[in-house]
């Protein structure tokens, strides 16, 4: 059994590094200085076995436990920001105009240096853990989640369940939430490009309307998520980019399109990537047009291991009590490249409340320093849970 109040002493000292990570935001790998930051506070706490420069600027860092021989268990926390420019109006607020935390990653790291700190110190478990710290969760592909795993880091230091943390606005602070299964959804992108024939927008009987074609692509694409999905899945069709002529009296002669896919389910990612392009050619086809189509698979479902996500309620409710732990939320429609960490060992990822401020990726987000506490008692619950010496 754990209390928050075991960690409030810390947490004017995680605070302050929390600030400090939120004045200085850096993007995808190019986390150079968080690393060091990172990499000497580790090492102040005594941890001496420290792995810099996997993914070019991943961390992992190894604390033995007391308790004798046991498994090896990973606590994920992402350091990367956001190219946003910060309208917190926070004393903290970012020092680099255009990039901000704008997802709370300097709040995952400091919780993370703060348990580290901790368990460091006391070592109250068996077996041994590694925390690791990832660039470049926010990019496109190769992020930094999937490059870690790539680089081996499940191999390499015998991790054999693995856990990760992300603040959830509009949750209160002191509260987790969290499901078994699908958590977060899968995200991948495509882009079309329809080929028409230009010419004078006063004659379009001498032209094949592109505009006119992909105007009927993207109210087709929305009927394979309502009429051709099960109602019960989860599926997103979004065309977000469309480009075409630049004039009011030209008919292009081809559009530009693209958009992405989110779901919960691992085969309406075939179905999706099969079927938009069924549909977008067989509409443009009847219209005399052609296509060109590319999907991209990105990051996957982010799956929670059903008994990995019940040590991590375990874990939760011995901090804040059976009330403040959600077990059974719905699935959210973001990804989270944790996912691939997912796919490599079992494990599971947690929400922590963050309490009433802006969403994430918003210019006006902060990270709630009320939170740290909690965070930091989870880590060091899940870990003398788990790894009881
Ligand atoms: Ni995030």
């Amino acid at each position: 059994m754990h209390s928050v109040e075991q960690f409030r002493d810390l947490q004017r000292e995680v605070t302050a590094w929390r600030r400090y990570l939120h004045e200085n935001p850096e993007l995808d790998f190019q986390v150079h200085n968080t690393a060091r930051f990172v990499t000497e506070k580790l090492a102040s706490f005594g941890i001496n076995h420290i792995e810099t420069g996997i993914a070019e600027t991943g961390i992992v860092a190894l604390i033995q436990g007391q308790g004798g021989d046991g498994p090896t268990i990973g606590l994920r926390a992402d350091m990367d920001a956001l190219p946003i420019l910060e309208a917190s109006n926070k004393p903290w607020s970012s020092k680099v105009p255009g990039k901000m935390h704008a997802c709370g990653h300097d709040g995952h790291t400091a919780m993370l240096l703060g348990a580290a700190k901790y368990l460091a110190k006391t070592r109250n478990f068996k077996g041994c853990v590694a925390l690791i710290f990832q660039p470049a969760e926010e990019v496109e592909l190769p992020s930094g989640g999937l490059k870690m795993v790539r680089e081996g880091i499940m191999d390499r230091f015998s991790i054999s369940k693995v856990f990760g943390m992300h603040n959830a606005p509009g949750t209160e602070v002191g509260t987790f939430s969290i499901c078994d299964g699908p958590i977060m959804a899968s995200q991948d992108d495509f882009d079309i490009v329809v080929k028409g024939r230009g010419g004078h927008a006063a004659k379009p009987h001498e032209t094949i309307d592109p505009v006119v074609i992909a105007a009927q692509i993207i109210v087709g694409l929305q009927t394979l998520v309502s009429r051709n999905t099960n109602p019960i899945d989860s599926l997103v069709i979004s065309v977000t980019k469309l480009n075409a002529a630049n004039a009011y009296n030209i008919i292009a002669d081809h559009v530009e399109m693209a958009g992405t896919v989110r779901t919960h389910v691992p085969d309406l990612r075939d179905f999706a990537e099969r079927q938009i392009m069924a549909a977008a050619q067989g509409i443009a086809h009847g219209f005399g047009a052609d296509i060109e189509f590319k999907y991209r698979r990105s990051v996957p479902v982010t799956f929670n291991h059903t008994q990995e996500t019940n040590l991590a309620i375990r874990a939760a409710r011995s901090l804040v009590g059976s009330a403040s732990v959600v077990e059974n939320i719905k699935p959210r429609m973001g990804a989270e490249d944790f996912a691939y960490m997912l796919e490599a060992r079992p494990g599971a990822m947690i929400f922590i409340g963050n309490g009433p401020s802006a969403g994430v990726h918003n210019p006006a987000y902060d990270f709630n320093d009320e939170a740290l506490p909690y965070g930091i008692g989870y880590w060091v619950s899940l870990v003398e849970t788990l790894l009881a010496a």
